[in-house]
């Protein structure tokens, strides 16, 4: 059964719309935790748009299972991260104009400024991942950095209509087996559901998934506790809602 990791930068965005104190998601981090969170994912962006400093700062004070940061491979938060040391860090690409992150990041071209930053989290002593799409070649771009681990990009799965979604599941299922020979650690995200989380959840290998909107969505209405129990629940439970 893959390790669920909750994302809870959203809980920010709807307290960054006002600009005031509430809700805060470090609270939202203790009660994914009772629900079952295996570890607490956010997203340090470089123009603060949801996630902020104190935040993270606080959560890597106060949360048991294990931050996940996402953060792009800009110097000023790579330093952040080396310095609050969270038990992983995600390395994503970042645009400013984007609504949330959209493609994988380029391992292949992103060359020295991605093993630099890869380098010197992991000198901090943090497990690193980078975010990247099903494709062979940034897999062994990836493995060639020794990286512990990599998360596959399964926006296109995602937003696939039901006639070509089989087609992204199966480009998900051999990527996976690639990430799994080439040693390294096989996480995936972005864009699932409670409804389509289970063909990725069952994948083998799977290690780790990173979902954020859909759970904060559901925490609206039923609780964050709830919403991520019910999450956990079906995830271990292998079968579809
Ligand atoms: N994984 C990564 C690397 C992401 O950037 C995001 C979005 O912040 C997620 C997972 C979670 O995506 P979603 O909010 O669509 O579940």
């Amino acid at each position: 059964m893959p390790l669920l990791g909750v994302n809870i930068d959203h809980v920010a965005t709807i307290r960054q719309a006002r600009r005031t104190i509430e809700p805060d998601p470090v609270w939202a981090a203790a009660l994914a935790e009772l629900g079952g969170a295996d570890s607490i994912t956010v997203h340090l962006r470089e123009d603060r748009r949801h996630i902020q400093d104190r935040d993270l700062r606080l959560l890597c004070e106060t949360v048991h299972s294990g931050i996940n940061l996402e953060l792009a491979c800009e110097d000023e938060v790579v330093g952040i991260a080396c310095e609050l040391k969270p038990l992983q860090a995600t390395l994503v690409p970042e645009k400013r104009e984007e609504v949330t992150t959209e493609g994988g990041l380029d391992v292949l071209g992103g060359g020295k400024r991605v093993a630099e930053a890869v380098r010197r989290m992991q000198d901090a002593g943090i497990v690193v991942s980078l975010f990247i799409d099903p494709d062979p070649r940034q897999i062994e771009a990836s493995c060639k950095l020794g990286v512990t681990a990599v998360e596959l990009h399964t926006g296109r799965y995602a937003d696939a209509p039901s006639a070509t979604r089989p087609q992204e599941l199966e480009t998900l299922q051999q990527a996976s087996q690639l990430v799994l020979e080439q040693g390294m650690r096989l996480h995936a995200g972005h864009g699932l559901t409670y409804r389509n989380v289970i063909p990725v959840a069952t994948i083998p290998g799977m290690y780790e998934l990173n979902i954020g909107h859909s759970i904060v969505s559901r925490a609206v209405l039923v609780g964050f506790q709830q919403a991520v129990r019910e999450m956990k629940e079906l995830i271990s439970s292998g079968t579809p809602a």
